[in-house]
């Protein structure tokens, strides 16, 4: 197997959590621990109305800005959408798309999501492309082919040379605020398949620079674990990124694994 040169990255998804000024309060205690981290990416995805704050506490400190959601147009008349160049002049970097709240609860399509995902691409911004099944389709034997699917159209048109801006998160919908984590054999089953996947659609050299996060029930306590597995290559971090120290303690487990990948 080659060498594994990806730099982990932990992800923080704030969902619909804090007003601006608990934000800000949150992040700046974030950067007093983190903040000059560089062995480790580190990203923080607060609500659109937090990201011009959040945007200003990071300033100075190697810690990223991601949104939550995008649109794929650049602009127009889509009420309560906004576009990649509106994320990008509030120094926005990454941005979710497809994370399962959105599939279930606004009924995001694979074909939709693959439109985002390309602006995103095109606005210069790192989509962390969401997939997952759900407990009823692990159960019936189905997370393999659920997964092949979303990977599949969500990454239609997108090329080997943008797999550095690329980033894919596993989240097993059953595990996703419930407590439940996969075990580190199972997450790695999975983002083994998806790494196959990614060499499919974008040659294996490209394959071998996409980073696959894990998500659901991450913690301080099971991050080490989770993260010593080859192809998981960091965390979105949904509820233990709201407590400044679990989401240190995870930044932590994952620097004191980045010298076995070489940073
Ligand atoms: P969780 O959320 O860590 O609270 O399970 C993860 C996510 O939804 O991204």
């Amino acid at each position: 197997m080659s060498k594994n040169v990806r730099k982990f990255l932990i992800a923080g998804n704030w969902k619909m959590h804090k007003t601006a000024a608990e934000a800000l309060d949150l992040v700046e205690q974030i950067i007093l621990d983190v903040g000059k981290t560089t062995d480790v990416n580190v990203v923080v995805c607060p609500p659109f109305t937090c990201l011009e704050s959040v945007g200003r506490g990071l300033e100075g400190s190697t810690v990223k800005l991601g949104a939550q959601n995008m649109h794929h147009e650049k602009f127009g008349a889509y009420t309560g959408e906004v576009s990649a160049d509106m994320l990008r002049t509030l120094f926005v970097s990454y941005v979710i798309l497809g994370h399962s709240e959105r599939r279930q609860y606004f009924a995001e399509t694979d074909e939709f999501i693959n439109k985002k995902v390309l602006a995103a691409l095109d606005g210069n911004l790192s989509p962390i492309l969401c997939v997952g099944e759900t407990l009823a389709e692990r159960e019936s034997g189905k997370t393999l082919e659920v997964v092949k699917r979303q990977i599949d159209r969500g990454l239609v048109g997108v090329t080997g040379a943008q797999a550095e801006k690329l980033v894919i998160a596993y989240e097993p919908v059953w595990a996703i605020g419930t407590g439940k984590t996969a075990t580190p054999a199972m997450a790695q089953e999975a983002q083994g398949a998806i790494r196959l996947l990614l060499n499919g659609h974008l040659g294996s050299a490209a394959g071998a620079k996409v980073r696959i996060l894990y998500g659901g029930s991450m913690k301080a306590d099971n991050a080490e674990a989770l993260l010593a597995q080859p192809d998981i290559d960091g965390g979105l971090v949904g509820g233990a990124s709201l407590e400044p120290r679990s989401f240190v303690k995870i930044v932590q487990a994952a620097q004191k694994q980045a010298p076995k990948r070489g940073h």
